[in-house]
């Protein structure tokens, strides 16, 4: 119901399951603690992405369009149920079970209760001695702010398909990650919750000028721009993130052929609230139309893989000219290239375990040579990987992060279900040589990445046809 156009008639259900599950949770035996938890954290996660099922069906072209009465009336049931009937004990001092959820609805009613849930949550983190984070061990520079070269990327929460977590457990994930140098995380506007409580996490840890935020404003659907509706929209992201100012802020257009994405632009650039200002999946020839107009664009986020190389096509050009770098996402095709897949049969696409990730990028594998070819990838990848005492994601990350125009590679990450932090250092500190090289290029060469290039397009082309 939720993603079919009904999500305001799934909330009195959600509220419904949301009781059941907590009251049953209480009485869950030791013996299936683990599972109540899961499954909370999956109600939880419900939750969160009913609210974000919301946000998109109020855009409107003019901005976003404010809740009738009724909508407002079914998302106060909601907020009742979920504050009132003792789903969410306020008084208790142990994580509410239902943080998440509870903060999202009462960011769309515009209440403050929300937030004060997730730092009461944080409680551990506030008091517990947290060391400074670690230095990371591979940088770029971009304006003036020096970068790991391995974003931790928040798409992830944007969907409890991924799995879901409580917001304690993502709060923890966040500071290892941070402790192990990865002080950079990339979210959206749509990225469910990500904002919200990356900027709880955030304004509650004590080295917070360590961190860096990239979050992008989105607009997928026709849209006459105006100021006012830019500067609420960049509003809601300081909101969402509690900084008075964002790091980046990486701008997608949908419809190319309405230039007044270049006025967007102008309004972000403009905005006093907006440090560096990247684009998101734009091609080469609508880059150049933004650089024409002097707009000053720091980085670029596109797609760029083993399996998807478009960025070298024309890309990758422009941005050595004009200093723009690349943030790439999919270079792990969601973790299809890595030590778990080697040898394995293609996957199927509905089965438990894929993920929306794996879904989107095992069509880029068969578009790029199939399952078989990518098996001989993966054969290549894993030697190359066992002479440098590394995994074959850190050698698939490697061989992106070596084009010269890469400022980093984004890696997306399942906080508090899964965590490939200690592994991802690896991914530092070396390069493939010529023989490694010329082994992948043995295989690209078998590959249709010249086709890929011309049958879908340049960078984002996909989002696009
Ligand atoms: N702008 C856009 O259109 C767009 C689109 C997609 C993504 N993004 C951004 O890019 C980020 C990246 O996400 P993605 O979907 O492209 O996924 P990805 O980075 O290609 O893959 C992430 C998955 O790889 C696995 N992984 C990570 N490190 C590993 C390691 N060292 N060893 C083994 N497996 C490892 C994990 O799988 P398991 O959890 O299963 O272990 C993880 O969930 C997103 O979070 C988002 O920020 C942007």
């Amino acid at each position: 119901m939720i993603g079919s156009g009904m999500v305001f008639d799934s909330l009195p259900l959600l509220a419904e399951l949301a009781g059941l599950v907590s009251q049953w949770s209480v009485e869950a035996n030791i013996s299936n603690a683990d599972e109540a938890l899961t499954l909370v954290s999956s109600v939880d996660g419900d939750l969160v992405q009913a609210m974000t099922a919301i946000e998109k069906t109020l855009m409107v072209s003019t901005g976003t369009r404010k809740l009738t009465q009724a909508e407002r009336q079914s998302i106060q049931n909601l907020h009742l149920r979920l504050t009132k009937s003792n789903i969410v004990d306020s008084s208790s001092s142990t994580a509410s079970p239902y943080s998440r959820g509870t903060n999202a609805v009462a960011g769309m009613l515009g209440l403050v209760e929300g937030p004060a849930i997730l730092v009461q949550d944080q409680g551990q983190l506030c008091t517990a001695q947290i060391p400074e984070p670690q230095s990371p061990s591979e940088t770029f520079k971009m304006g003036n702010s020096v970068l790991p070269r391995i974003f931790s990327g928040l798409w992830q929460l944007s969907s409890p398909a991924w799995g879901s977590a409580s917001a304690s457990k993502i709060n923890d994930q966040f500071s290892k990650h941070i402790q192990s140098g990865f002080t950079a995380f990339d979210m959206a506007d749509h990225y469910g919750d990500a904002e919200v409580i990356f900027g709880s996490f955030r304004s509650s840890f004590p080295h917070k000028h360590a961190i860096f935020a990239a979050t992008k404003l989105c607009v997928f659907q026709r849209m006459t721009v105006s100021q006012e509706a830019i500067a609420a929209n960049i509003g809601e992201r300081c909101r969402r993130l509690q900084q008075q100012k964002l790091d980046l802020l990486q701008f997608h257009w949908q419809h190319y052929d309405n230039l007044e994405y270049l006025d967007a632009l102008r309004h972000i650039v403009q905005d006093p609230r907006v440090g560096m200002v990247g684009l998101c999946n734009f091609d080469t020839t609508n880059m150049q139309r933004v650089v024409d107009e002097g707009i000053k664009i720091h980085s670029n986020q596109v797609q760029f893989s083993l399996v998807d190389s478009r960025p070298v096509e024309r890309m990758g050009t422009f941005c050595v000219q004009h200093n723009i770098k690349l943030l790439t996402y999919g270079t792990l095709c969601g973790g299809f290239l890595s030590d778990k897949w080697l040898d394995k049969p293609e996957p199927g696409l509905y089965g438990g375990d894929i993920t929306p990730s794996q879904r989107k990028y095992f069509s880029m594998i068969c578009n790029w040579g199939g399952w078989a070819l990518f098996q001989e990838l993966l054969q290549v990848l894993s030697e190359i990987a066992e002479k440098h005492k590394v995994s074959i994601s850190n050698v698939a990350t490697r061989w992106v992060l070596d084009f010269p125009y890469v400022g980093a590679v984004i890696v997306g990450a399942r906080m508090g279900v899964s965590d490939h932090s200690d592994d991802n250092t690896a991914s530092f500190g070396w390069r493939l040589n010529e023989q490694d090289q010329a082994g992948i290029e043995n295989i690209l060469q078998k590959s249709r990445r010249v086709q890929i290039f011309e049958q879908i397009g340049d960078c984002g082309a996909e989002y696009r046809s």
